[in-house]
């Protein structure tokens, strides 16, 4: 069973190792906390409640502190866990981050896990800095994610045409530097981009429909093989069930969740300004819509039984 205090580590290993897909939903404003983790206990599915600095800097999560108490205050642990998304060390502008603060700020808020973004770094670069989080997460046994590659789409400006991107593969997890990163940082779980992007966070676009994206299935297939730890998929949002179901079955773990659920709550108070609870119930209906889509419903229950200790 799942419990309060199953570490999210040992949850994800689980699904890592019997292929089952936990989602991570991005906290674009305070207000999406509460219908996120309704949903995810309704529909017994394990999940993430997630929040990223540019969730807080461009959208309305106020702040990381903001976002732990409210969670911790519904009190609600058993079906989801609290994690740290998107600490870039270059941000989308181009900007120095000090990481540093913020994820040491993260592991005294008691989020469970933390991402470490150095995607816009070097190889060496992305290491050094990856394997420090790992240092100083790991001393609070706290799980790191990072990315190698870049899933590309946050940054200002227009991306090129999709299936240029895809075709050449810009961007791309290379093989052979995921298995160095695995070895050298001890990362837990890695973001790999074969194909997909995310939603874009400024400018006209990121009000609008989000492109569907691809999944290069064979490329995933050989980043599995070397790495073998949870991988991540991230811009989650739009891509088609066949190939998120296909990603599943071949090594993702965790899908992170923005566009699509930001994009309900926003449109919501557009139509009906000041009535959070219409907005409020446009995310949860989303979030049931994702559910049932990756088929993910009753995860909680599955999960549950193969967590070590487990009394079910
Ligand atoms: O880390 C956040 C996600 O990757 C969200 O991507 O906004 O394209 O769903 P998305
Ligand atoms: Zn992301």
């Amino acid at each position: 069973m799942i419990e309060e205090k199953t570490p999210v580590a040992e949850i994800m290993r689980q699904a890592y190792r019997h292929r089952v897909l936990v989602p991570a939903f991005n906290i674009a404003y305070i207000s999406m906390i509460k219908p996120v983790v309704e949903s995810l206990k309704k529909y017994r599915t394990f999940g993430l409640v997630e929040v990223s600095r540019p969730d807080v800097e461009k959208f309305g999560a106020s702040s990381f502190k903001e976002v732990s108490q409210k969670y911790y205050a519904l009190g609600e642990r058993v079906f989801t866990r609290l994690h740290l998304d998107h600490i870039p060390v270059i941000d989308e502008e181009g900007e120095k981050v000090n990481w540093e603060e913020l994820i040491q700020t993260a592991l005294l808020l008691k989020y469970d896990s933390v991402m470490i973004d150095g995607s816009r770094l070097t190889l060496e670069e992305n290491i050094s800095v990856t394997r420090k989080v790992v240092e100083l997460a790991h001393n609070y046994s706290v799980p790191v994610e990072a990315e190698l590659g870049a899933v590309l789409g946050h940054e200002k400006g227009p991306l090129p045409p999709y299936e240029e991107l895809f075709r050449s593969k810009k961007g791309f997890t290379g093989t052979r530097e995921a298995e160095r990163f695995v070895k050298e940082t001890e990362v837990d779980w890695l973001s790999v981009a074969i194909g997909n992007i995310h939603g874009a966070i400024s400018g006209v676009a990121k009000d609008e429909k989000k492109i569907s994206a691809r999944l290069d299935i064979e490329h995933l297939k050989r980043l599995v093989e070397v790495t073998k730890i949870p991988l991540v998929l991230h811009g989650g949002s739009g891509i088609k069930k066949s190939y998120v179901m296909e990603a599943i079955r071949n090594g993702i773990s965790k899908i992170n969740i923005g566009t699509s659920v930001r994009q309900a709550y926003e449109s919501s108070l557009r139509d009906r300004p000041n009535d959070i609870a219409a907005a409020q119930a446009k995310v949860a209906q989303e979030i049931g819509r994702l559910i049932k889509e990756y088929e993910i419903e009753g995860s909680w229950n599955l999960l549950g039984k193969y967590i070590i200790g487990s009394s079910s």
